[in-house]
């Protein structure tokens, strides 16, 4: 049923950076002060990332909805889940709310947006879809040792860590930094994959960024002795910095 002045909700996509509300952009905040409902995904610790991002701001009167994401192997079960959160969104949309969808980081990289936003858009082809860029968590773990993420003619590569096939170690060959997300599982294995795969510079580890129980490494030896962390980041760089930084 679409809302009595036929008008249709607009549909926000907006990051939330990583986890330090003072990474929130302007227009994140206006936006979200803005709209009538905030959806998020459920939190998998007891309070959401973007969720306390939001809190921080204080004076957001929307109302807040959190939705359930599987991380069951099975895609159609996942996809299952994706259509049924599109239609709770689709719901509020017709009564002609505004409604955001809020995520970490930035709702385009890695994120359960986009899976989102194409069901939301099969199922409204009209609706008007604004998405709001987020910092980016790997931009927040080089800023705090100040290391430049590639000059001049350098590539970077951003890459899941997880899932890891015969073509990573052919993938790495490519790049002179590397973002490496989801870094969790394995991390000794990984990092003996980095060293084989040339990597000598720099390593930098970042978990929950933006948290109270935030963890921060520079160096493959403290990185390996780091626990298991799902919210956690490896940024490898091929050369040694020609200027030493300022550690964090
Ligand atoms: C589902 S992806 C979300 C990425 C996010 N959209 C972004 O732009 O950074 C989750 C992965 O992002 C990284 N990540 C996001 N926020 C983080 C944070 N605050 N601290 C550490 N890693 C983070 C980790 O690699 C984590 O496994």
């Amino acid at each position: 049923m679409v809302s009595e002045n036929n008008r249709l909700g607009r549909f926000y996509g907006i990051g939330t950076g990583p986890g330090d509300p003072g990474l929130l952009t302007l227009k994140a905040a206006a936006r979200l002060r803005q709209v009538d409902v905030i959806f998020a995904a459920a939190a998998r610790e007891k309070k959401s990332f973007a969720g306390g991002v939001i809190d921080a701001l204080g004076d957001c009167s929307a109302q807040r909805v959190s939705l359930p994401f599987t991380m069951a192997q099975a895609m159609a079960d996942r996809e299952q889940q994706w259509v049924s959160n599109a239609k709770t969104i689709v719901n509020e949309l017709k009564k002609g709310h505004d409604c955001a969808f809020a995520t970490i980081g930035d709702p385009l990289l890695y994120s359960t947006y986009s899976y989102l936003l194409r069901e939301i858009i099969a199922l409204l082809p009209e609706v008007e879809v604004e998405t709001i860029p987020g910092i980016m968590a790997f931009q927040d773990l080089v800023s705090r040792f100040n290391l430049p993420t590639v000059e001049d003619r350098e590539s970077l590569l951003i890459t899941p860590a997880w899932g890891r096939d015969k073509n990573f170690s052919a993938k790495l060959k490519q790049a002179d930094t590397l973002v490496l997300m989801k870094t969790s599982a394995s991390r000794p294995e990984l990092m003996s994959e980095l060293e084989k795969a040339g990597f000598a510079g720099e390593f930098l580890y970042g978990a929950q960024l933006g948290q109270e129980r935030e963890d921060l490494r520079r160096g493959a030896a403290a990185i390996e002795e780091a626990p298991d962390e799902y919210l956690s980041l490896i940024i490898a760089k091929r050369r040694p910095e020609r200027q030493s930084v300022n550690p964090a």
